[in-house]
């Protein structure tokens, strides 16, 4: 099995097929579910199980890796891709104890019906020894459920921090072995799952900046045995900073918004501005959130069908509704055939950001040259709220 250090067995599942999370997500690169076997001089812990379609596998893991006995199951996380397979486990170990906070005791008991005295509630910062080995447990929570939790496991320096830090990528590696690859995937893994949550994220990384780590093991992903990249990008991601970019997400049902966009994106180039122009027709949602993460400004781009916004510019808007992220500035532009209220449904849809809304430029039918002086001149003003705001050079 593969070692982290000695005694601490990775005995997690790959799903190199998934291709959703959640039914919404898109998985290009599959995802793990990560599971971490720790065997101290006297007890031995299970940190976190797997999707309960991989238990299978987990159990035979398991058994590779000798584990005999399991006094302890860790779940810091609720959320049935680590906690699915804990009632089999529990079967299979009938002496071991659950272990893990009262909210995600509430929430185990009520997803997966385990029995209340199969728990042992630990507190934040409490720690449980295995003998030679110490867990100690530092409470996350929203990262991205109420409950989540991490274990530090203080002799070798190893924090396991569940989803946090986490991607989805299936490797056949344990540790990272490309850090462009895994940045790309743990920015998707932020963008789409944590970035509503850049408070509390900011504040569990200050809860465990004073801690010595030497690797980070997360539920998802390989294992950072380099963890300063990974807590690096966190930190940049939850900042407050913008970049000067703006994203361009937009759909064109005849062409009109087609025009428009390209003029548009043309512009904002010419003026130095970074663009990521996103056609919602048959989108990697993952891209549009990936796009979210840094820039300053949001730009929807949509036709009016009957007298409404277009349904992918809808749930483009919704999703950015949803993200929270932190961009300064939204504004619409589009076309119509003969009226409606695109941009007030648009504009409605993102009533969760804290974004200034720049006047939208809508035309009727086709763009002509007066249409295009009016999106050279959204763009200048663009140029000049990110220059107001600190963002431009
Ligand atoms: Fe990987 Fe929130 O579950």
């Amino acid at each position: 099995m593969a070692e982290l250090k000695p005694n601490v067995l990775a005995v997690g599942v790959n799903d190199w097929d998934r291709r959703l999370f959640d039914e919404l997500i898109p998985l290009p690169d599959g995802t793990s579910y990560n599971a971490y076997l720790i065997k101290g001089s006297e007890k031995t812990a299970l940190l976190d199980t797997v999707d309960p379609s991989k238990t299978t596998e987990l159990v035979e893991n398991l058994l590779r890796a000798g584990a005999e006995k399991v006094d302890y199951v860790i779940s810091h996380h609720a959320e049935q891709d680590h906690s699915g397979a804990i009632p089999d486990i529990l079967m299979f170990y009938p002496d071991a104890k659950v272990v893990t906070n009262p909210k995600c005791k509430d929430m185990l008991i009520d997803h997966l019906g385990i029995e209340d005295e199969k728990f042992i509630t630990v507190e934040d910062g409490q720690s449980l020894s295995l003998g030679d080995k110490t867990l100690k447990f530092i409470y996350t929570p929203w990262v991205h459920w109420p409950e989540t939790m991490a274990t530090y496991l203080a002799e070798d320096k190893i924090l396991f921090p569940c989803d946090f830090f986490g991607s989805h990528l299936a490797s056949s590696s344990l540790f990272v072995d490309d850090e462009p690859a895994v940045y790309e995937a743990a920015k998707r893994y932020y963008a789409e799952i944590m970035m509503p949550f850049r408070s509390p994220i900011k504040k569990n990384l200050e809860k465990i900046a004073d801690l010595e780590i030497d690797m980070i093991a997360p539920g998802h992903g390989p294992v950072y045995d380099r963890p300063q990249f990974i807590i690096d990008a966190y930190k940049d991601w939850v900042g407050d900073n913008v970049k000067n970019e703006v994203v361009v997400a937009y759909v064109s049902m005849h062409n009109s918004t087609r025009k428009m966009v390209e003029h548009f994106t043309g512009a904002l180039i010419d003026l130095g501005i970074s663009v990521k122009q996103i056609n919602l027709v048959n989108v990697d949602i993952g891209k549009l959130a990936i796009g979210l993460v840094d820039a300053a400004t949001i730009v929807i781009g949509s036709p009016t069908v009957l007298i409404g916004a277009h349904p992918l510019a809808a749930q483009a808007a919704i999703l950015a509704n949803v993200l929270r992220p932190k961009a300064r500035f939204a504004t619409i532009i589009g076309s119509y055939g003969w009226g409606g209220r695109m941009v007030e449904q648009l504009t409605g849809m993102l009533s969760n950001l804290k974004v200034e809304l720049i006047e939208p430029v809508v035309v009727k039918g086709c763009p002509g040259d007066e249409d295009f002086a009016y999106l050279d001149d959204l763009a200048q003003e663009i140029l000049a709220k990110h220059h107001q705001a600190g963002i431009a050079d």
